[in-house]
């Protein structure tokens, strides 16, 4: 089959590689008819995550057709239609027993990103996101063996096209729960950090749940003029405004957003000197983004994180967020607990996620289409891929 393989920092490339098999009772092989790249593939892409070896196939956004089950899968059928949460999860362990799916203790044989892991166990396997997520072959490929059927697999009904739910498999959860981390309701004040596609799914759930003021933080100002026309956010652009959360504080009666969505992750733009610690290694993340969510929010506000980090931040003010009484919650999606709920928002036209790609080109193009992502070149919001 033909699958995009990582060859070291941006050097991706599709190539032809073994089909995969069946391994276990409860695997499926699907057939997959739509993929897309994600920020957090770009993390892959430029080399920023360590354990990823020549040759591994990435993608952890996809749906397709059953094509076959192992003796064990009862969930799904050769022939169904079903979208994949990138999270690997068993259904039955401490942590899927909670609904907190990613935290699954069971999937992962890697030891995650975690530096002071005493004997903890791993966070739950991710498709294609190196060998500290599970060395787990990824989706962007013509077909992928996918572990715990019984588990994982959504069915998705015939009339919805397979980019109106294809973001089930990551970003749209991904927005939606940043958005009930931050506790967003009716008359909410909300800025966003990070206009990409997890930063507009965000966008378009907290304008869902009604909130009244969502302030948008970016430098690409195309990306910045769609929230605005599709989810009426107010935009700023830190190439002109080189202090956002200065701004909003202006804009907020001196107080602060009731939360923030860090959205960017470790790879935030704008700190000279961050950029220079993190290239050398001797920092691990940017902490220009989390910097401006703590002083965005208001005390006794929310600072919700769905962006990567990784490692250690010397620029991280505890004090500052101690002072101000803020609440953080973070990490990776449970995305399966979300998925009836969020289904539903598309059927009912709550939620168009899929308005919100530029780019559609063929699987044997998908090396272009990382290069066009990552340099954000002609107006790239998200690109999906067909096999
Ligand atoms: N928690 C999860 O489960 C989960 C799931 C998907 C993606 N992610 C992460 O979410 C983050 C965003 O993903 P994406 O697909 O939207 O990626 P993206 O790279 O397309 O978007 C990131 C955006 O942040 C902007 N940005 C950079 N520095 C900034 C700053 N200092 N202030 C404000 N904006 C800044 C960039 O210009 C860009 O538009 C990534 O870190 C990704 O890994 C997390
Ligand atoms: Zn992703
Ligand atoms: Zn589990």
């Amino acid at each position: 089959m033909r699958a995009l393989t990582y060859h070291g920092s941006k050097d991706v490339r599709v190539e032809t590689v073994p089909d995969p098999v069946l391994l276990e009772d409860d695997d499926v092989i699907l057939r997959v008819t739509a993929t897309a790249i994600c920020g957090s593939d770009l993390h892959l892409f430029r080399g920023k995550i360590p354990e990823l070896r020549d040759g591994d196939i990435l993608g952890h956004e996809f749906m397709g057709i059953v094509e076959d089950t192992g003796s064990a899968v009862t969930n799904v059928k050769t022939g169904d239609r079903v979208i994949i949460p990138f999270v690997i999860a068993c259904g039955h362990c401490f942590f899927c027993a909670k609904t907190q799916f990613s935290a699954c203790e069971t999937t992962n044989t890697g030891r995650g990103a975690i530096l002071n892991k005493k004997g903890s166990s791993p966070p739950a396997a991710l498709f294609g996101f190196s060998h500290l997520y599970g060395g787990v072959p990824g989706g962007q490929a013509e077909l992928v063996r996918v572990p715990k059927g019984n588990v994982g697999p959504f069915k998705v009904n015939g009339s919805l096209a397979d980019e109106q739910v294809l973001f089930l498999t990551d970003i749209l959860p991904t927005g939606y729960q940043a958005c009930l981390n931050a506790e967003i309701q009716p008359g909410s004040s909300v800025a966003i950090f990070g206009a990409g596609p997890v930063g507009l799914m965000a966008a378009a759930c907290a304008r869902m749940m009604g909130a009244a003021d969502i302030y948008m933080v970016d430098h690409h100002q195309y990306r910045l003029d769609f929230a605005q026309a599709h989810y009426h956010t107010h935009s700023i652009n830190f190439d002109d405004d080189e202090d956002p959360s200065q701004l909003i504080i202006d804009r907020t009666q001196g107080r602060g957003v009731d939360a923030s969505i860090d959205a960017v992750g470790f790879e935030a733009k704008g700190s000279a000197i961050e950029t220079v610690l993190t290239t050398l290694k001797l920092e691990a993340s940017s902490g220009e983004a989390i910097r401006h969510c703590i002083a965005a929010t208001r005390r006794g506000g929310i600072v919700s994180i769905p962006g990567v980090y990784a490692g250690f931040i010397h620029g991280f003010l505890i004090g500052d967020a101690f002072d101000k009484g803020l609440t953080f919650k973070m990490g990776q999606t449970h995305v399966h607990k979300y998925l009836p709920e969020l289904l539903e928002h598309i059927e009912n036209g709550d939620l168009r996620p899929a308005d919100i790609i530029t780019h559609r080109m063929k699987l044997e193009d998908a090396a272009e289409g990382y290069d066009i992502f990552n340099k954000k070149e002609q107006d790239c919001r998200k690109v999906v891929l067909t096999p």
